[in-house]
Formats: structure tokens, sequence, C-alpha cells
């Protein structure tokens, strides 16, 4: 195959003006050799234009069919097939787009991607609890079983459960898709944890909670229903994890830029190999699955996405000997 020998070129418009000026002497040359043979005016015209032409079609070669490429990926995309890809061999603005449609390709279909799995991910977390209530049900229809208090407590509770689930899946979706806007407001930090630790302590009377603010005038700017949600989806994996008797920590202080909020229980902590993945919607870590205590793996990435709308961070970490703190910071 011949090289094009502007394919180098980094700029369409040199591009152009080479090829321009490069037919021109063409004709020029052609015109001149045919004036000294003594030609006819047309047929130096006609040869010219040809000889022209040719050397454009050579030259210019490749410098449009990256788009036309383009534009059949596109029309192929836009009829759902992300796989297609245009091959960008030139170093032009028209390569360039054709790196960056490669590129908008490889986002399109990494996000169907991430799609297709939350879309699975939740039926399979709707089906468990849907499938254990209608066998229930069943048996109860069947007559297998009677409809006692303590059946009903369960059937509720599995209820309970999925309506939990159907809420957070709401909210996660309203919040990634920008529907929750944060609408911030300094307040004091000793509100949202005694809020949180009051409401947690109705629910586990069996659990102490203990606040520590330093200082404890410490103000937050943020959203307070939203960051609420934060502490107290903390709080009740704390609650969830913990042994009987042990203390939960709810902690706040300030750094010189951060406001910090922290939670830490006893419990048997988060794997190093899991610290940064519970963060992920649906993980749960293999002791969590198998307890199979209730949990979506929801809770910590709404917390994730409230904290990273109030532009802070989220972290686990391992408490010593054994435990987990979750820290949050936020800008303040
Ligand atoms: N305090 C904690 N102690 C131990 N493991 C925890 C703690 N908090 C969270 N995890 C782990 O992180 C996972 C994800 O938590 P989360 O997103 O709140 O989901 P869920 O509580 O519904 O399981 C939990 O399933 C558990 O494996
Ligand atoms: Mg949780």
């Amino acid at each position: 195959m011949i090289v094009n020998p502007l394919q180098r070129i980094r700029s369409i418009k040199v591009k152009f003006s080479i090829v321009i000026v490069a037919a021109v002497v063409v004709t020029l040359a052609v015109n001149e050799i045919g004036l000294a043979l003594n030609f006819r005016a047309g047929f130096r015209a006609g040869v010219a234009a040809i000889i022209a032409l040719g050397m454009v079609q050579l030259m210019a070669r490749g410098m449009t069919s990256p788009l036309r490429s383009m534009e059949r990926a596109a029309t192929a995309m836009a009829q759902g097939d992300l796989s297609r890809r245009v091959s960008a061999s030139s170093s032009d603005e028209v390569g360039r787009l054709a790196v960056a449609f490669n590129h908008m390709a490889d986002e399109l279909a990494a996000e169907d991607q991430h799609r297709r799995e939350l879309i699975a991910n939740v039926s399979h977390e709707l089906r468990t609890p849907i499938s254990a209530l209608r066998a229930t049900l069943e048996n109860v229809v069947d007559g297998v079983v009677a409809p006692d208090p303590a059946l009903l407590r369960t059937m509720l509770a599995q209820t309970e459960r999925l309506q939990r689930l159907v809420t957070q899946l709401l909210d996660l979706s309203r919040l990634e898709s920008g529907g929750t806007p944060i609408h911030k407001l300094p307040f004091p930090v000793v509100d949202l944890l005694d809020a949180v630790a009051d409401e947690a302590a109705l629910h586990s009377p069996d659990m102490a909670f203990d606040v520590q603010i330093e200082p404890l005038d410490l103000v937050v700017d943020g959203d307070p229903e939203r960051l609420h949600q934060v502490v107290a989806n903390l709080v009740e994996n704390a609650v969830r994890f913990a042994p009987e008797a042990t203390p939960i920590v709810l902690r706040a202080r300030r750094t010189a830029s951060h406001i910090v909020l922290e939670v830490e229980d006893q419990g048997p902590g988060i794997p190093p190999g899991s610290l940064a993945r519970v963060f992920e919607r649906f993980y749960r870590t293999d002791e969590a699955r198998s307890a199979d205590e209730g949990g979506s793996g929801l809770g910590l990435a709404i917390a994730r996405w409230i904290v990273e709308l109030h532009r802070g961070t989220i972290r686990a970490e391992q408490v010593d000997p054994h435990g987990c703190r979750i820290v949050v910071r936020l800008p303040g």
C-alpha cells in the first residue's frame, strides 16, 4: 500500500493548501510542456485537469474516509450496536475526531454494560424476597401451614425488606441522576449526631451510643437531611455488625480544611480486600452475605453519593484489634 504523503500533517488546513498548491503547480507544468510541444489549448487543459485530479485523489486519500466510517458507525450505534469503532490513522483534525469518537463509544459501551449489570442485580435482589414470600403464601393457601402470627410476622419482615430495597434503589437513582439537589446550610454537628444516636437507641436499646464532638459547637455546612441519612446508614451497619453491649462511637472533629465525621464499632470489621469495594452498589462481604442479615448492599453506595455531592470523601478503615471505622471528610 502506498503511504499517503500527507498522513503525518496535523492540520487539515495545511493539507488542503498543499493539495491546492500542488494541483496548481502540476497544471502550470503540464500547460508549459503542452505549449512547448505545440498542443492545442483544449487538449492541454484536459490533460492538466486529469493529472491534477488524479494527484488530488492520491493526496487527499484518507482525508474523508474516517468521516464516512464515523457516519456508518454512528448510525449503527444509534441502532444499539455499541461495538463499532472507526480506524483513525491520520493525525489531523479528522483523525483526532475519530479518536475522540472511539473514546465516546468506549464510554457509552461501558455505561451500557454498567446499566445491564445494575438491572441484573436489582432483579436478583428483588426476586429473592419475592420468591420467599410467594412460597410461604402458597403453603398457607394450600393449607400446609397455618397463618399464625409468627408466620405473618416473617412475611411482614420480608415485605419490609422489599420496601426498604425499593426505597433505597429510588434514592440511589435520584441521587445519581442529579434529581436530589443538595441544600447546604451551616448547622451544629451535635444536632446531627445526637438525632441519629437517639433514633438508633430507640431501635436497639441494648447498644450504647457514644457521641464525641470536639469542639462541641462544631458547625458543618451541608444538607442536614442528607447527612442524617449518611450517618444513619453508617450507624445502622455498626449496630448490625457490632456484638451486643459494645459501644458504637459517633465522632466529629475538625482539621485545618475539613470536618471529619466517624462511626466506629467493635464488630468483626471489613477485610482489607473489601475496604474500597463496600461502597459499590450491592457489594457485601462474604461474611455479611452468609449471615444474611437482610442488607442489600446499597447503604454505603448511597452514603458515598451524598458525601461526594458535598465534595467530600468517605472511606472504611480497620480498627485495632478489631472493628470498623467509616471516615467521612467534608469540606468546611
Ligand atoms: N460496620 C461494619 N462492620 C463490618 N462490615 C461492614 C460494616 N459496614 C459495612 N460493612 C460491609 O459493607 C457491606 C455494604 O454495606 P451497605 O452498603 O451498608 O449494605 P448493607 O448494609 O445493606 O449490607 C456490608 O454488607 C458489609 O459486608
Ligand atoms: Mg447498610
